[in-house]
């Protein structure tokens, strides 16, 4: 059975396996724990029989606006809405903060993931040159609520 739940610190080290095995960007351990004290209620997990198959993790960068840092659900768990689902719960969290638009950066490369969040409602908005680590371009996308 899927499970939607809040991120609890005891997931951390299945969290970041699962960061390691789905994100091309390398991301140093503390920074999610880093993450995880700015706002707690947006780091979210999908769990299939005790197992971590998916994470979101959100901020609130402003009282308007949110932003997605990190999305990722495992290989063998793709097209079952699992990315939905956790996108969905963050958005009712952040609706409910009255934030008023949610953005986030994007390979220019990363075909599925443009599409997942077109089919959410997320426009690209812009292109940063150069944002990762290997030198690759992101599309910055962003929703109003
Ligand atoms: C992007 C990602 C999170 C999507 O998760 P998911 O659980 O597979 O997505 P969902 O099943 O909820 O997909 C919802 C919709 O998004 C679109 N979509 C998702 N994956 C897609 C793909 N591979 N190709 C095209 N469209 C896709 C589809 O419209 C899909 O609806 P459908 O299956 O009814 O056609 C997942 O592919 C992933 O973890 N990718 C690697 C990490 C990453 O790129 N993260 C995002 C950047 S931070």
């Amino acid at each position: 059975m899927l499970t939607i739940r809040k991120f609890d610190p005891i997931d951390m080290f299945s969290v970041i396996k699962l960061a390691s095995e789905t994100l091309t960007e390398k991301y140093s351990p503390s920074l999610f724990n880093f993450f995880y004290e700015s706002y707690p209620k947006g780091f979210i997990v999908a769990e299939i029989a005790h197992k971590i198959v998916g994470f979101i993790i959100g901020i609130k960068t402003t009282k308007d606006c949110s932003r997605i840092l990190m999305l990722g659900v495992s290989k063998s768990n793709r097209r079952q809405k699992i990315g939905t689902l956790l996108l969905n719960e963050f958005l009712k969290i952040i609706i409910n903060e009255k934030v008023k638009y949610i953005e986030l950066e994007v390979r220019t490369d990363n075909k599925k993931a443009k599409d997942f969040y077109t089919k959410h409602g997320f426009k690209i908005k812009g292109r940063i040159k150069e944002f990762y680590q290997d030198g690759k371009s992101a599309y910055t996308m962003i929703k109003e609520l």
